[in-house]
């Protein structure tokens, strides 16, 4: 397959069920956007005597796995967090590092990615992002923009707290403008001034690395998310610990604040 935009650095494209190992069958409606929080790779290669930039690199193959994996399970809505507006605090090596990583990982596998009918967007800010990964996630997003298998939101330079703060300087603007009654302003006002206002709410939030907070991600979105905490390390994860998790997520009874009596019957 030649493309416009296939970059000489792409890696040979691979069907989804390049390691042959199917789905399950889903006790119930696979979740419509599952978040993940990618942890654990700088730990991984510190395990094995590495740098914890070769834990970075092998966590893209993690990362290419669990993508194919929600595309087979039916995920319509996944999204990745690749850089904190927090990872800032690393050391300057780490940081360069993944800024030119970054870029790489949207070089070798965009054509992949398009193949397999994913949408990239990008979801993050712009102060102080490498303009040139920027660039390449530009390139992405347009490479990609017709496809409707899944949205992937790559979420690079992301951080909960930027994302509402952003979403609620755009509304001020609006406000200031006479656009934008503040009475008129609701929880969907917010939610269409995210950064991908059209991803949907997210159902199922995962962590790999054992660590049990958010880190700043979703923070929005996931306020009715059910929570998945995998001790697995990032490069140690696959689509079957996300199929574990989706496996874990039918399980849970999601009650939204409602309630249902269900007095026991066994006396
Ligand atoms: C997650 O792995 C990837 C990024 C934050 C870029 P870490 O780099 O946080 O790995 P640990 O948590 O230190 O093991
Ligand atoms: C969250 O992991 C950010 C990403 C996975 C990109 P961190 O490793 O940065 O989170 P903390 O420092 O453990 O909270
Ligand atoms: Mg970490």
């Amino acid at each position: 397959m030649t493309h416009p935009y296939t970059h000489p650095d792409a890696e040979p494209l691979k069907p989804l069920n390049w390691t042959g190992i199917e789905p399950p069958v889903f006790a119930g409606a696979v979740p419509n956007h599952v978040a993940i929080v990618m942890d654990g790779n700088g730990r991984w290669a510190n395990s094995q005597g590495l740098p914890r930039t070769e834990g970075h690199r092998i966590g893209v193959d993690a990362m290419l796995d669990t993508i194919a994996g929600a595309v087979q399970a039916g995920v319509r809505n996944l999204s990745v967090y690749a850089f904190s507006t927090e990872n800032w605090k690393r050391s300057p090596a780490e940081v360069r590092f993944l800024m030119g990583f970054n870029r790489e990982v949207l070089h070798k596998h965009r054509d992949q990615l398009n193949a397999w009918g994913v949408r990239v967007v990008w979801a993050g800010r712009q102060p102080k992002l490498w303009g040139s990964v920027i660039k390449d996630l530009r390139v992405a997003e347009e490479l990609t923009k017709d496809n409707t298998t899944m949205t992937l939101a790559m979420c690079i330079n992301y951080g909960g707290r930027w994302e509402i703060v952003d979403a609620m300087r755009r509304m001020a603007e609006d406000v200031q403008a006479g656009r934008l009654k503040p009475s008129a302003i609701t929880e969907k006002t917010i939610a269409r001034s995210l950064y991908v206002p059209s991803m949907p709410d997210v159902d199922l939030f995962i962590r790999s690395g054992g660590e049990q907070r958010t880190s700043n991600f979703m923070l929005w979105e996931s306020a009715y998310a059910e929570m998945v905490f995998d001790d697995a390390l990032w490069p140690e994860f696959s689509r079957v610990n996300l199929w574990n998790a989706i496996r874990a997520f039918h399980s849970r009874d999601r009650r939204y604040g409602g309630a249902i009596d269900r007095a026991s019957s066994s006396s």
